[in-house]
């Protein structure tokens, strides 16, 4: 089972597009079984598939971390369609953070012990953590718990900048015991502009490892997560659909 967090500390970049259309192509054209685990508080992976979900009836992510959930860790599971399931978010896991003051070990011990479950049961071949922007109680979770990390970025100043920071986040948390591994950065809404191509060389000049596939910049992104659909559904001959496709190829080791 691979385990990877989507992970950026900074917001918009292209993480829960990411999540859902790696599940998507994995799940439809790899016949793969895939989790989805939305650890963000805005539940935005979680509305585009169940726009109606009540985190008060349902399992989540807040209830397995704060240990409420069932002792089966496939009992925990939203099915989505066959082969996807969901673990949703909810806007608790915010109150989380503030309980970690008191509580935070724990959270994290219980998500990884839950990931093992689902190792051991040998029922999923992926689990995919959509992180929220920041270091919270769930994006450490995630990373404490996923073996890899993939980190969505955007090509700009800010972002270069950013992402020194992010690497020694990482990096400090391999010394806290996690296997964490950066998988790559994933280059999103990339445009084929002068200021694009020179940020994208500086970016793969910064000594961590970077996807060779980009993600374009296409408006069919933005109408798609108005639709609710995978860009394979909605717009499968889009520019962002393809790299999707390809990045996919290359993330599973195929190119
Ligand atoms: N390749 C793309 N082309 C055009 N728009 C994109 C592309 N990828 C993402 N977007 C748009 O960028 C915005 C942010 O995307 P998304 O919500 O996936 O980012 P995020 O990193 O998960 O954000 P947050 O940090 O708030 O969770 C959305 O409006 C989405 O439609
Ligand atoms: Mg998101």
């Amino acid at each position: 089972m691979r385990t990877i967090a989507i992970m950026n500390n900074k917001g918009g970049v292209g993480k829960t597009v990411t999540a859902i259309n790696l599940a998507d192509i994995l799940v439809r054209d790899y016949k793969k079984r895939v989790v989805l685990a939305d650890c963000d508080g805005q539940m935005n992976l979680t509305k585009f598939y169940l726009p109606d979900f009540d985190p008060e009836i349902n399992y989540s992510m807040e209830s397995l971390l704060v240990g409420d959930g069932e002792p089966v860790w496939c009992d925990n599971l939203t099915p989505l369609s066959p082969g996807l399931d969901l673990i949703p978010g909810s806007s608790g896991l915010y109150s989380l953070d503030v309980s970690a003051v008191k509580d935070g070990l724990s959270f994290p011990e219980r998500l990884r012990q839950f990931c093992q479950a689902a190792r051991d049961d040998g029922e999923t071949d992926f689990f995919i953590f959509d992180c929220p922007p920041g270091f919270t109680v769930s994006s450490t979770a995630a990373l404490m718990a996923a073996d890899e990390v993939v980190i969505p970025m955007l090509v700009d100043g800010f972002s270069v900048t950013g992402m020194d920071d992010m690497a020694a986040q990482i990096r400090s948390m391999r010394q806290a015991s996690s296997r964490i591994r950066i998988a790559g950065v994933l280059l999103t809404q990339w445009r084929n502009t002068d200021v694009a191509r020179e940020g994208e060389a500086l970016v793969r000049s910064i000594g961590v490892p970077v996807f060779r596939q980009v993600i374009r910049r296409t408006e069919k992104v933005a109408e798609s997560t108005f639709a609710r659909q995978p860009l394979r559904q909605y717009s499968p001959g889009s520019a962002a659909a393809r790299d999707y496709r390809a990045w996919v190829r290359e993330l599973l080791g195929e190119v």
